[in-house]
């Protein structure tokens, strides 16, 4: 398994060896080898069994830096690089040659955005190159909010992961680009939309599609859990469930159903907080996929805020 700990000096001489380190941001761990080096570019994507269609994000320090990777910064994404960097917000932008062709999948545009995160910032700002990280799971499983997640799967192919707690945030961050000049939100996450409309008006929002090439990770079944992961009235589905024998867990925003096993239940925020929900999401959908049942039953939260995305998450991993 990885070594798990604090050490930044750690974490640089590995990643300056070409190797990969789980990191810490606000809103989910990611792997995170040397954007300029296509052989840790190329390391990412064996280890997490990516497809090399699906392109990845680049970490930076401080927007000064993002200038060294991209052509510019257009109107009015410069505006939300401003308001919202560091923090959860991934840009699409038009890319300068040194950006090797594997970490954009050969896209003219790559994905940068700087994180908010005290250990990994500090990393960032050590390093002579960007980070590519995408988030620390699998291909298709749920992104990890823990560096105990990171360890769980893929611990036995990384030597460290930087522990910097749990994931402030806890979904990934949100993707925008300009399509057409308008600005268009491919990945709902972290930073609501409400936010971003605040700073440039009315936006876009693509993030449906399953083969949209724009955003060629964004595929309908994703964050996926290994169980049946069923939405629906929870009431009417504990009834179903109940009726037909199969064992189940349950997954809700808020309520609690005394009558059944307290072990086999998660509420996501008692006290309906949205951010809450998002910050306990991916962790309580992991513990549900590791419980002795055959099902994960669920509900969609109120479409608001922080919920946009968290249902996203939520629809993405019921598709089978
Ligand atoms: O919060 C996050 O963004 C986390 C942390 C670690 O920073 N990272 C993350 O990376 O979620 P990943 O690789 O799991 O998701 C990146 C998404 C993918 O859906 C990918 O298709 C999209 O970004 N993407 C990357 N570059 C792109 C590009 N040039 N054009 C369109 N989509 C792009
Ligand atoms: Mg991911």
């Amino acid at each position: 398994m990885a070594t798990i700990g604090k050490d930044i000096s750690k974490a640089k001489t590995l990643l300056e060896q070409g190797q990969l380190v789980g990191i810490p941001t606000e809103t989910v761990y990611g792997l995170a080898g040397n954007a300029l080096n296509p052989d840790a570019v190329a390391m990412i994507f064996a280890t997490k069994n990516r497809p090399d269609f699906d392109p990845l994000i680049l970490h930076t320090s401080a927007m000064e830096r993002v200038h060294d990777f991209v052509n510019e910064i257009p109107f009015p994404l410069d505006l939300l690089a401003s308001k919202f960097w560091p923090g959860p917000l991934t840009l699409l932008l038009p890319k300068k040659e040194i950006v090797p062709d594997l970490v954009t999948s050969g896209l003219d545009t790559v994905a940068v955005r700087v994180p908010s995160h005290s250990l990994t910032n500090e990393l960032l700002s050590e390093l002579a190159f960007p980070l590519a990280a995408p988030s620390a799971n699998p291909f298709g499983y749920i992104s990890p909010t823990k560096a105990s997640h990171v360890n769980d799967q893929l611990g036995n192919k990384i030597a460290y992961i930087l522990d910097g707690g749990d994931c402030e945030v806890g979904l990934e961050s949100t993707i925008v680009g300009l399509e057409e000049g308008e600005v268009t939100v491919y990945r709902l996450g972290g930073l609501d939309l409400n936010a971003i409309r605040e700073v440039v008006g009315e936006v876009k929002v693509m993030t449906h599609s399953s083969s949209n090439p724009k955003s060629p990770g964004m595929l309908k079944s994703h964050y996926s859990p290994t169980k049946p992961f069923i939405l629906g009235k929870l009431e009417d589905l504990v009834l179903e469930y109940s009726t037909k024998g199969i064992p189940f867990a349950i997954l809700s925003f808020h309520q609690k159903f005394s009558s059944l096993d307290q072990s086999k239940q998660i509420q996501l925020s008692r006290t309906k907080d949205l951010n809450e929900a998002a910050k306990n999401l991916f962790a309580a959908m992991r513990a549900l996929d590791t419980m002795d049942v055959s099902v994960i039953l669920s509900e969609l939260l109120p479409e608001e805020g922080l919920g946009r995305a968290i249902n996203d998450r939520l629809r993405r991993a019921a598709v089978q």
